[in-house]
């Protein structure tokens, strides 16, 4: 039988190949607008200083939802939409109960995200408005299952979510089963605004491509979950609070950073995909984590940090290498009683928000996401039966 044949077929046109597909523009979103030679992050327009300074995750959530500030009712009523979402299944409880004690963080809430979808009967409703449900419940939800991992992993009951609590105070109380003190609280606020959305970021990115294919909202903040995880991602959170460990004391901090660019291995928390400055977050966190450092003696992790900071600044700034938001992110969490194991689950926790509104937002008019590669193999070759090769 003929098979037709292309017409005019050229293997030796080749496009550039973008490295790690940065600069192309794939999309536009009023989402998240950066400037990374000038360190500049804004949702929706508002500069995330002034957003760090008087927002709270619930308004930031809405803004990036919505793409405008809420009114005082509608974001009473959309703080009141996260609240009643705030208990997970009772079925997904009893699946966690069986994880192992010593899972990373990260896959038990992955394989978590992806159960949820087993007690939706929803689940598949890829509808916009359907699709806006599933970003309320698994906004208000990760909260409540990385609380409950956290719990049962020390051999601790899970402790169900109050309504009288805001998102940050809440997770805290649901971790502890203490209530936070008002400052506890709100610098946990502020970390989770300034996570909640960054733009085309690798996870995000992942999202939506599962997103595009017209797959569920579970599958797509699975596979976001998964992205997040890596080390040259969320997981650089984890990675510094290593890199301290073995710093130790800012003394030590010239000749660890020194051996590290000799062997021409990367410091963890600097470095940036767009900036090539300062990331704006990393300045928020860095007030904080001085505050934090200051109020509780906890200066060592802090002023080795700074040293660093100091260093690499000096070595590597003039190639666009600065502190990022995972910087300074893990000093302020260690206050807050969170093991390092759990600063990527936190940065989910917050991001969730910016990862369903971007899905929510390019599903609006889908295309599925489909680049392309050079093809680099043989012009022609013939398959050969297993005895002559
Ligand atoms: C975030 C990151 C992946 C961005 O990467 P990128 O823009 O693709 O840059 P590359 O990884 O290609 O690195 C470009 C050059 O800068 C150097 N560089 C980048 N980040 C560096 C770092 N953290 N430490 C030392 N050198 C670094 C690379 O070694 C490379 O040098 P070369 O050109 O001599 O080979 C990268 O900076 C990194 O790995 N940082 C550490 C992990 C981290 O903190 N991630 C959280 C990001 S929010």
């Amino acid at each position: 039988m003929s098979q037709p044949t292309p017409q005019d077929v050229s293997i030796s046109t080749k496009p550039a190949v973008m490295d790690g597909l940065k600069g192309v523009v794939f999309t536009e979103s009023k989402l998240s607008f950066i400037d990374g030679e000038k360190g500049i992050l804004k949702y929706v327009g508002i500069p995330i200083q002034e957003l760090a300074e008087n927002s709270t995750y619930e308004e930031t959530a809405f803004l990036l939802f919505h793409a405008r500030l809420p009114s005082a009712a509608e974001l009473s009523a959309f703080d009141a939409e996260l609240k009643k979402r705030r208990a997970m299944p009772s079925g997904l409880t009893d699946l966690l109960r069986l994880y192992p004690k010593d899972l990373h963080p990260m896959h038990a809430l992955r394989t978590a995200i992806s159960s949820l979808a087993m007690f939706d009967s929803s689940a598949d409703d890829t509808s916009q408005s359907g699709k806006l449900e599933k970003a309320l419940n698994l906004t208000a939800q990760t909260a409540t299952i990385i609380a409950a991992l956290f719990r049962l992993q020390q051999s601790l009951e899970p402790v169900a979510p109050r309504t009288d609590l805001s998102h940050a105070a809440n997770f805290l109380y649901m971790l502890h089963a203490t209530e936070p003190s008002p400052e506890q609280a709100r610098l946990f606020d502020i970390a989770l605004i300034l996570h909640a959305d960054h733009g085309m970021n690798a996870s995000t990115f992942t999202g939506i491509a599962t997103a595009s294919t017209l797959s569920d909202m579970y599958s797509s903040i699975t596979s976001a979950i998964g992205s997040l995880k890596g080390p040259l991602h969320g997981g650089a959170n984890e990675a510094v609070m290593d890199m301290l460990a073995l710093i130790g004391t800012p003394e030590n901090a010239e000749e660890f950073i020194n051996a590290k660019l000799e062997k021409k291995e990367k410091i963890m928390g600097v470095g940036h995909a767009v900036y090539k400055f300062f990331d704006p977050r990393s300045r928020v966190l860095k007030e904080y984590a001085e505050v934090v450092a200051n109020k509780h003696g906890k200066s060592v992790a802090y002023s080795t940090l700074e040293k660093v900071e100091e260093i690499v600044v000096a070595r590597l700034g003039s190639r666009g290498i600065y502190p990022n938001v995972d910087f300074y992110s893990g000093v302020v969490y260690s206050d807050l009683g969170l093991p390092k194991s759990y600063f990527t689950p936190i940065f989910a926790l917050s991001r969730v928000a910016g990862w369903t509104a971007s899905i929510i937002e390019y599903t609006h008019k889908n295309s599925i996401l489909r680049p392309t590669a050079n093809y680099t193999g043989p012009a022609e070759a013939h398959w050969i039966p297993l005895e002559q090769r």
